[in-house]
């Protein structure tokens, strides 16, 4: 029977410390900002970023959010970023994605400032995490490395298996994992033998987007299982990429959702809003 990851509960511990830290600062006269623009009405978008602003309630950082048309240009969104860029009040600015289709996602990203981009989403950053020399660990991955360290889940040497490659989830989640001399193995829709492969892995990290994608032939008995899918059945409720119900028996570890991956988001977001304060004020 698996052992349940809090993800509430670890991210608390994390926006504990991030508080501690920016109160220090605080008293210093140092206060901490995150601009988070968001274009349009998608209404996962808006609970997203509505979680951001609390966060940074709770850790006392001022928040600043643009809340732009869905008929922005790009041309208007690529201002306001430079404006963030140059407002000596933000530490961080975050963009929250998908945005309309008739902008450029690659163009917003490459026109933060990397010292500003908290969701390490810029080449330059994306770079740095590739060397293992960073500022800025991209937030859902550096979540997961946060749960399983916290959980005492040993990485080094073991099988783990990551479904899904895309630029946000991943292909950093692969690089976190191998930077703490993990064995590997990246899965995708053209993958041969996933199920075989899957049931290789010590563990298992499913970001792949599709409901209940994770059974339980596909799991290693005892595996840690990280489920980073945010799936919206038709009857309103959130579910992962695991089919939590039927792999619990099996894994020694599972993280539910909702509760699991999604509050560790936002808490290492907290965590890369106050170090690029800390960088910028030249603190340790
Ligand atoms: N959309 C889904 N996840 C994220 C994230 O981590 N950051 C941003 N900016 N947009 C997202």
């Amino acid at each position: 029977m698996a052992k349940i990851i809090d993800g509430k509960a670890i991210s608390a511990n994390v926006k504990a410390q991030v508080k501690e830290e920016a109160d220090k600062l605080k008293a210093q006269g140092i206060s901490i900002g995150l601009a988070v623009v968001i274009v349009g009405n998608n209404p996962a978008s808006r609970v997203y970023v509505n979680n951001k602003k609390k966060a940074c309630a709770e850790v006392g950082f001022e928040s600043f959010e643009y809340a732009l048309p869905e008929e922005t240009t790009q041309d208007e969104l690529l201002a306001l970023v430079e404006k963030l860029n140059g407002d000596d009040k933000v530490n961080g600015i975050l963009v929250q994605l998908p945005l309309p289709k008739h902008i450029d996602e690659n163009a917003v990203i490459n026109a933060i400032r990397p010292d500003k981009d908290v969701d390490a989403f810029h080449p330059a950053n994306v770079g740095h995490i590739m060397i293992g020399d960073f500022s800025f660990l991209p937030c859902t991955p550096a979540g997961v490395m946060e749960m399983l360290a916290q959980t005492g889940i040993e990485t080094d040497g073991k099988n783990c298996v990551v479904i899904g490659r895309s630029n946000i989830v991943g292909k950093p989640m692969a690089m976190l994992l191998l930077h703490k001399n993990a064995t590997v193995t990246i899965c995708h829709s053209h993958t041969k033998n996933l199920k075989e492969i899957c049931s290789k892995a010590d563990i298992l990290v499913a970001a792949v987007g599709k409901a209940k994608f994770v059974t339980p032939d596909m799991v290693k008995e005892g595996a840690a299982v990280i489920d980073v899918g945010m799936n919206r059945l038709e009857n309103g409720k959130l579910c992962g990429d695991v089919d939590y119900d039927a792999c619990f028996e099996k894994a020694g570890y599972i993280t539910p959702v909702p509760g699991g991956v999604g509050p560790m988001t936002i808490a290492m977001l907290m965590k890369n809003t106050l170090t690029s304060a800390k960088i910028k004020n030249n603190i340790k």
